[in-house]
């Protein structure tokens, strides 16, 4: 059943739902890792708030690390360009490094990202979404852990902002059907 928190907004995964799944992607990820250890970048900043959980919920040697980007273009179309605009603090090569996004939707950052970390020769690249929505895909890319699998619609908390806003609601919550573009 549908819940409704403050503001009437729909939670679409309540904080237990989106625990009781960190912890088995947790897990999934820590028999991955058969005892090696690992660097997670996070990308800035929807991700910070999964990344934090996530981390707690892997047990391995893990150090961590960020980077941001923004796409290129100004109006309400990106024109599809992604560009760095913080880079990695620490070198990966050689490491096992674990990229960790809140939304995996068209795949441009995804794809720009994870070329740009494959130039630096990881010993391993692997990414972690919270969610996917496969529906909205330009990009062929896909993660290696996904928390949930959505259709077309825009969410919101945990991490996942409208403006800046809604980040920290507790719950991942529905603004609307789609993409507000
Ligand atoms: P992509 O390059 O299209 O895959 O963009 C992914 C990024 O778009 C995510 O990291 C989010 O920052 C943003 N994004 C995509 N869909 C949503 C959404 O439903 N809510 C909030 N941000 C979104
Ligand atoms: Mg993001």
């Amino acid at each position: 059943m549908a819940t409704v928190t403050f503001e009437g907004l729909e939670v679409l995964y309540s904080r237990q739902q989106i625990a009781e799944r960190v912890a088995e992607m947790g897990a999934q990820i820590t028999r991955d890792l058969n005892g090696e250890k690992l660097v997670m970048v996070g990308v800035l900043k929807g991700a910070a708030f999964f990344l934090v959980d996530l981390s707690r919920a892997i047990q391995a040697d893990a150090t961590f690390d960020f980077v941001a980007t923004s796409s290129y273009g100004s109006g309400l179309r990106s024109s599809g360009a992604v560009k760095l605009i913080k880079d990695l603090d620490q070198p990966i090569e050689g490491k096992n490094v674990l990229v960790v996004e809140d939304i995996l939707d068209t795949g441009l950052t995804l794809s720009y990202l994870r070329k740009f970390f494959l130039q630096q020769r990881p010993k391993s690249l692997r990414i972690a979404t919270l969610l996917d929505k496969p529906s909205r895909r330009i990009e062929k890319i896909e993660a290696d852990y996904v928390g949930f699998s959505i259709p077309n619609l825009f969410v919101i908390g945990y991490g996942m902002d409208y403006g800046e806003r809604y980040r920290n609601l507790p719950d991942i919550c529905i603004l609307g059907p789609g993409h507000p573009e």
